[in-house]
This record gives C-alpha cells, structure tokens and sequence, in this order.
C-alpha cells in the first residue's frame, strides 16, 4: 500500500496530502510542549481529546457562520481540512490577564481585563513567537491593512462564541489563540480559522474553583493533563458521561 505524503509536520499534529485537491488530513499526536519545546511529555490520549473538541469547535463555528477550515472527522485522531496559506501570525486574544501579558505588564492573574484584547505574535520559533504590532505586520508584509482588520473581526467572533459555550458549562475562557489562513477561490480570497481549537490553545478555568483546564496543567506541573481535558470534554457533551448505564427510560410526570 502506497504511504499518504507527510507534507508537514509540526509539535502536535502532522499534515497530510488529502484525498482531493485542496484538502488535507489533519492528525492529532499525543505529544504536549511547552516553553518552545523546551518541555515535552506524550500523554496518551491528548490528540484525541483535541481532534474531538477541535472538531466541536470548529464545527459550532461553521454554523454560525464564522468559516474555518475544517471539513469532517475521518477517524480518532484525524481530520479532513481544507488546505489553506497560514498566516505566519498567532492571533491571542484575552479576555482576563494571564500568562505572558501578566508577566510582561505586571498584572495579577485573574484580572479581568475591561475590554478583550488581540494581540498578533510572529510564528518563528527560532525568535520564540515574539509578540508584534500592526506596524511590523503590515511593514514586513505578512498581512495587509484589511487582512488585520479582518482578522481581528474574525477572533473577536470566535471569543464570542467559545466564551458563551464555555460559560455554559461552568468554564471561564480567560484566553486563546487562533491561526488564520487564506482560501483562494479564483482572484477572491478568504480568510477562515485554521489549526486547531483545543485546550493546548486556550486557558480555561473553572467558573467555581478556578481550576486550570488547559496546557497550563502541563506547563505548570499542576496534575493530570488527561484528566482536565477529559472533564471539558464531558461538560461539552463531547464524551459520554456514563458510559454503562443499561437502565430502563424512566417517565418523568
Ligand atoms: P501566553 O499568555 O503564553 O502568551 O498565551 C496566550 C494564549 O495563547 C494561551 O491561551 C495559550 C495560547 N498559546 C498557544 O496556543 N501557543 C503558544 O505557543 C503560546 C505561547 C500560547
């Protein structure tokens, strides 16, 4: 059997040639990192956590109308997307000050912040992601002028929508990052959310206790990062809560 062709692969998925032009197949690895892969651990079962809730995401997204690239689960860990020209920019957006802003402009975490705030880091790993203005993006051409203000449209819609899913379920969306590409139909281009949405890309904190349900598990040594992914994927509905319940349908008067 022919082997599919590997077209990149990155710290926690791989890219694969898609049965169709213009399509990719998108797996999920076990692999976390943290700190530019300075840590790295494989924790059995996060890709398929991730390709479950990336999927709940990406599809909620499609259905409001906010477009992404994805297109359908394959399997457990592997999704059709379709393929796109990433934008070399990590779209942030905060809702609370955690993290990098907290640290760089000294504000406690857990702060709320008085309006959601979008910030642009230049994806280069050699330079560490560094954060950059609008100036940097527009001078150095990795996105005009109306691609920014389209973008930051985009990751506003998409704030609106996870935090209000989040919300629902007893989770306060604190921050999180989205990648941007273009499709080209013809001489029309569009932008769409691309990537990946799952907990190794948001902060999620527990309206009650304020427990982390994110990457921050790992990056921080704070308990099974298995655990708090699983738990955002039950209160979403995502997973089944009781798997053998054999119990005859009860009336309810
Ligand atoms: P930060 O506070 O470390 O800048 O992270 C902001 C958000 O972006 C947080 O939800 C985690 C996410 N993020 C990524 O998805 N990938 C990254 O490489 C980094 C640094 C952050």
């Amino acid at each position: 059997m022919a082997r599919r062709k590997k077209i990149y692969e990155g710290k926690a998925k791989i890219l694969y040639e898609g049965p169709e032009p213009g399509t990719l197949v998108q797996y999920f690895k076990d692999d976390a990192t943290a700190f530019n892969a300075e840590k790295h651990d494989v924790i059995e079962g996060k890709g398929v956590l991730n390709n479950r809730l990336s999927e709940f995401f990406m599809t909620g997204l499609n259905a409001i109308g906010v477009p992404t690239h994805f297109i359908k689960r394959i399997n457990m860990r592997e999704q059709l997307i379709r393929q796109v020209e990433i934008i070399p920019l990590e779209v942030v957006v905060r809702n609370t000050a955690a993290g990098s802003m907290s640290k760089r402009l000294g504000i406690e975490e857990g702060t709320a912040l008085p309006r959601p705030i979008v910030e642009f880091y230049f994806k280069d790993d050699a330079l560490g992601d560094p954060l950059v203005t609008e100036e940097h993006i527009i001078a150095f051409g990795w996105a005009t002028q109306q691609d920014l203000d389209d973008m930051v449209a985009l990751a506003l819609r998409v704030n609106d929508f996870l935090s209000g899913v989040m919300l629902a379920v007893g989770i306060k969306l604190v921050d999180f990052k989205i990648e941007i590409g273009r499709i080209w139909d013809g001489d029309f281009m569009r932008l769409v959310v691309a990537d990946e949405i799952s907990p190794d890309s948001c902060r999620l904190w527990d309206v009650k206790t304020g427990d982390h349900l994110d990457k921050d598990v790992f990056r921080r040594d704070l308990g099974s990062l298995t655990d708090a992914y699983t738990e955002v994927a039950k209160r979403l509905g995502v997973l089944p809560t009781n798997v053998t319940h054999p119990t005859k349908p009860t009336l309810i008067n």
